[in-house]
């Protein structure tokens, strides 16, 4: 992957990459649990960030879709709510696809457009192909696990506030208490008047959500065993990736979907030196993707120095995008 940026209104990228050593250590200790499980921000190696790509463009896979529907037809609001001079944080940026919504309306009235993404390749081709459609809006890309406390490039003098972009409903990736210190960590990011534009996916018919995470072509299955293949390739693990199925579940007390790998066989597998048994349909726990009501998010925000100003949503109320703010006394 090319490291260094072609484009003059990209800065250089402020490289915090997670290391392998990390990936080994949290899969260790995931795997000494009862429940076998590794935290889904691994999901997001370069393969997988393609992957999920191919996700968001599934039939079953309502979010994208809706969210873009959503932006689409509210961006004018969004961009007056944001305010000129802002310098904008994208957590987890990827593609940074419905971004360019935001770009395309705000151009030079953004005072920087700071991408954070833990896959660096995926980070640079996507920051190079925006640097030249929006030549007017310098970029920060930055190259970090954005779940720990990680450096932001020094602000432009220009920049009057900034604001979190956190698309996708990936909020939901947390458990509640985790989503809570993560909403808190950004408040405490964008300091007092700052904003946050989140997507946050709606609690709605069960089969709807379930399906989403278990499509008929099998790209999420792909995604999702994918981490086998990691451990495989960067911690000498032995998985055989036909002995394991993608497996769903909505889990209706703790208000997500889960995935899980499910083995189908008793087997016995190493990962970096140490064996581990699995028992026939025993999972390893891969992700969890929680749904809101609109209320709940409300309230969970309130717990956290922000307050939710707008919410914008579809006809079906499938998925809602809402525009939060901390107060001015918030540290
Ligand atoms: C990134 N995140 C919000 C996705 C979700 O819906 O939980 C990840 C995903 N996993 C499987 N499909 C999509």
């Amino acid at each position: 992957p090319r490291c260094m940026p072609t484009s003059t209104s990209i800065h250089p990228i402020l490289d915090q990459a997670p290391t392998t050593e990390s990936f080994r250590k949290a899969t260790l200790r995931g795997f000494r649990k009862d429940q076998k499980q590794i935290p889904s921000k691994f999901l997001y190696d370069d393969r997988g960030s393609k992957l999920f790509d191919k996700i968001c463009e599934l039939e079953e896979y309502y979010p994208t879709r809706t969210e873009i529907g959503i932006m689409r037809e509210n961006v004018s609001a969004m961009a007056e709510a944001i305010g000129p001079a802002a310098r904008l944080v994208e957590y987890g940026s990827g593609s940074s696809l419905k971004t360019r919504i935001l770009l395309e309306q705000m151009r030079e009235d953004l005072a920087a457009y700071v991408p954070v993404d833990i896959s660096k390749s995926h980070l640079l081709e996507s920051a190079e192909a925006l640097a030249e459609d929006y030549p007017a809006v310098p970029i920060q890309p930055v190259c970090a696990d954005y779940t720990t406390s990680f450096e932001l490039p020094e602000p432009p003098r220009s920049a009057r506030r900034t604001v979190g972009y956190y698309p996708g409903s990936t909020i939901g990736n947390f458990p509640r208490d985790q989503a809570r210190a993560f909403l808190e960590q950004i408040a405490h990011t964008v300091g007092p008047e700052g904003g946050l534009l989140i997507g946050v996916d709606l609690k709605k018919n069960v089969d709807v959500m379930t399906a989403a995470y278990d499509d008929a072509e099998g790209v999420t299955a792909a995604f999702s065993k994918n981490l086998l293949r990691r451990m495989n390739r960067e911690l000498d693990a032995t998985f055989d990736l036909d002995a394991f199925e993608h497996q769903v579940l909505w889990n209706e007390e703790r208000g997500c979907v889960e995935s899980h790998l499910r083995s189908t066989t008793a087997q016995s597998v190493t990962v970096a030196d140490e064996s581990f048994a699995f028992d026939a349909g025993e999972t390893i726990h891969t992700e969890d993707s929680h749904k809101y009501t609109l209320d709940g998010f409300a309230s969970l925000a309130a717990d956290t120095g922000f307050e939710v100003e707008s919410v914008w949503t579809d006809d079906r109320s499938y998925f809602s995008v809402q525009y939060c703010t901390t107060r001015s006394d918030s540290a």
